[in-house]
């Protein structure tokens, strides 16, 4: 609700204490000589950035040897910024160990499943179970901080850089004992792990815990539940890395939030764990400007960054000005893209826009991204966009530490995302962004706001939970949801659910295991489509025909009732679409008409879009910490858009433009609105 007008000067960040919402980028100092940093300072003056990245990948620099250490650069480098008002990002420097380090210590170089040892040469280069490495990533992060901990300049600890790109996991002896050590720990004893792991079939068991490898190469696909455990265990083992920078850090700069970049919605590692080790949610976004889908991709990765740390804000801690180098083909954003995506992020939740990189690199693999500062230099579009969208972003600074809220929550579990994947599966097309992102798409569309759930999270606030996808599932998840469901909530779950335990072995009776009694249905036998093959499905009562693709199954009602039926195909007549009470069931893939049976439960939830916008306007909400309401319009389509302003936002400033809008508001193709509530407005 709106709270009475204040003075509308923007607040100090939450946790950076920086004022307003952040602007910046990863500033790269030790690519250029010092003359250059004097020209970077002014120039970052006008354009409005207060927080830089510094040192992401200068562990040489700093250390050029075992023991040298050169901080006098970084010094003056900290002294210059904090002058010109720029705070700073400090990374740990740990993503890229030295050459010196690695000729000393070859065994910190991770290696393939396939045994092959990855050379120095690129960036990422290190065994996450090394102790060498770990060692060495400690004590430059200590070191860091014993000279910095006080530094005005520090605003952020960055640690390490985007954990699992490129190397994701590490198959060298060391990470195998590792992996032991952890079997050890989750197990207890060979018997219990032979058990977990199925291992009477293919003659796989193991005697002693001692014969245990990591899933290597093999001629075949190698024990599920190996992998599954793998998986977790490689989770784990960045995370120790990361849980060893960030104790030194908080030990001896207590008070200076901490944070590491995720890379949006991936699959390596499990961030509701990793969230649990941050102040700050982070994110590095690169939204594909070839992609026409990307703004919706875009929102789905946001809303998970928000969700990660129940709501609170996060940051954009990396995206690209405009083209990236790292694809095949890298499109550029065209000026409005790149000011409307950017504008995205504010609007579901990020506390600022920080971009890879300030200045473009002359030299390097990465010469060809861009930069908030080009190769043209000031005499450049990019530049002068970089100054505009400062500006503007410096008239939304009241919008800081605001926070947004969702009546539907979609469930995303990293357990069941890696074992869903695993090899062997009655189809390999059930992947977990195929099954997500309709459903996304869908509430996108209907400008529903949707919060990302972990199991067990406390759902009081839903009124609509969707489960896209729980393979795994176990059985205090179900009971969470049926939990939900004895509340009023309307439960929607998607197809191949409730199939396996932690372990990946099918519960008893088949899917969908522990939520048959709650979905009233048991699955028969799953009924995998053809690549290209769709079966039209009808809704009752003639509500219409939708089209499943990838997935079908041959579903007994228990309790449940049909909702929509299978029209043709071997599975004629029978149901693909089930409820229960509250509880839904779909036992197909429905891609693109997803939308058509969500609309049913949100009827039934009773869940209200933030506003009626046209379907290619995105709105939504943030209430900032003093209660003022801001309400984000953005248009992500080519022709203007009109959008009706309800009662209560009527005569609300728009604060990119400092007009107040009536009762109807025409946005450009490409642009965007963001409105302060007019009871607030000062
Ligand atoms: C990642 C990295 C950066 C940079 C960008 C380029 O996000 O964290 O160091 O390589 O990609 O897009």
């Amino acid at each position: 609700m709106a709270a009475p007008a204040t003075s509308g000067v923007p607040a100090a960040h939450h946790l950076t204490r920086v004022p307003g919402l952040l602007y910046g980028g990863d500033y790269n100092p030790e690519q250029w000589p010092e003359e250059v940093w004097a020209e970077d300072v002014v120039l970052m003056r006008q354009a409005g950035v207060n927080l830089v990245t510094v040192g992401v990948f200068a562990w040489g620099r700093i250390q050029p040897g075992p023991e040298r250490w050169e901080f006098d650069w970084l010094d003056r480098l900290l002294e210059l910024l904090h002058g010109h008002g720029v705070a700073v990002d400090l990374a740990t420097a740990t993503a890229s160990p030295p050459a010196w380090l690695v000729r000393a210590h070859p065994e910190v170089l991770p290696v393939t499943a396939d045994g092959v040892r990855l050379e120095f040469g690129s960036r990422q280069h290190y065994c996450p179970s090394s102790p060498v490495y770990r060692a060495a990533a400690v004590r430059l992060a200590r070191a860091l901080a014993q000279r910095y901990a006080g530094h005005p300049a520090l605003a952020l600890w960055h640690v390490h850089n985007e954990y699992g790109d490129h190397v994701t996991e590490c198959f060298c002896a060391e990470s195998a004992a590792d992996f032991r050590r952890w079997l050890a720990r989750r197990y207890g004893s060979v018997e219990r792990l032979n058990q977990a792991w199925g291992t009477a079939a293919w003659s796989q068991q193991y005697g002693e815990l001692a014969e245990v490898e990591p899933p290597r190469r093999a001629p075949g696909p190698v024990n599920p539940t190996q992998q599954l455990d793998w998986r977790r265990f490689c989770s784990d083992a960045l995370l120790a890395c990361h849980r060893a920078e960030r104790a030194v850090l908080t030990e001896l700069s207590p008070g200076v939030p901490v944070t590491t970049n995720f890379m949006s919605m991936s699959k390596p590692l499990d961030y509701w764990r990793w969230a649990e080790e941050e102040d700050l949610v982070s994110d590095d976004a690169y939204p594909d400007p070839a992609d026409p889908q990307t703004q919706v991709r875009a929102a789905l990765n946001y809303d998970l960054m928000r969700s990660l740390k129940g709501g609170a804000p996060w940051l954009l801690l990396e995206q690209a000005p405009s083209a990236v180098s790292w694809r095949a083909v890298n499109l550029p954003k065209t000026p409005a893209q790149r000011r409307l995506w950017a504008l995205q992020a504010v609007a579901r939740g990020s506390d600022g826009v920080l971009s890879f990189q300030w200045r473009a690199s002359r030299a390097g693999t990465e010469k060809f991204h861009s930069a908030m500062l080009p190769h043209r230099g000031t005499d450049s579009r990019g530049w002068r966009e970089t100054v505009r969208f400062g500006a503007e972003l410096a008239r939304l600074g009241s919008v800081a530490g605001g926070r947004s809220r969702a009546e539907t929550a979609i469930v995303l579990d990293w357990e069941s995302w890696w074992a869903l994947e695993l090899d062997e599966h009655p189809s390999a097309r059930m992947r977990w962004s195929t099954l997500l992102l309709p459903w996304y798409t869908a509430l996108h569309r209907r400008a529903v706001a949707v919060d990302f759930v972990r199991p067990g999270t406390e759902l009081g606030g839903y009124r609509a939970v969707l489960a896209p996808n729980l393979y795994l599932l176990r059985p205090e998840t179900a009971q969470w949801l049926s939990e939900f469901t004895a509340q009023g909530g309307q439960l929607m779950c998607g197809p191949f659910s409730g199939v396996v335990d932690g372990h990946d072995q099918v519960h008893p009776g088949g899917a969908p295991g522990p939520l048959r009694e709650l979905l009233g249905v048991v699955v028969d036998e799953c009924w995998p489509l053809a690549d290209g093959a769709t079966v039209p499905v009808e809704l009752r009562d003639g509500d219409g025909t939708l089209a499943a693709t990838l997935w079908s199954e041959w579903l007994e009602c228990e309790a449940a009732v049909p909702v929509a039926r299978y029209a043709e195909g071997p599975l004629a007549g029978r149901p693909a679409v089930t409820r229960h009470a509250n509880a839904w069931y779909l036992g197909c893939h429905l891609g693109a008409d997803t939308g058509a049976v969500l609309d049913l439960l949100l009827a039934a939830a009773g869940v209200a879009p933030v506003l009626t916008v046209p379907e290619e306007v995105e709105a939504t909400v943030r209430t900032a910490p003093d209660g003022r309401d801001h309400l984000f319009l953005l248009n992500h389509g080519h022709r203007a858009a009109q959008v009706a302003l309800p009662d209560h936002w009527r005569g609300a400033r728009d604060l990119l433009t400092g007009t107040a809008q009536a009762d109807r508001l025409t946005l450009g193709p490409l642009d965007a609105a963001v409105l302060l509530h007019p009871r607030t407005a000062t």
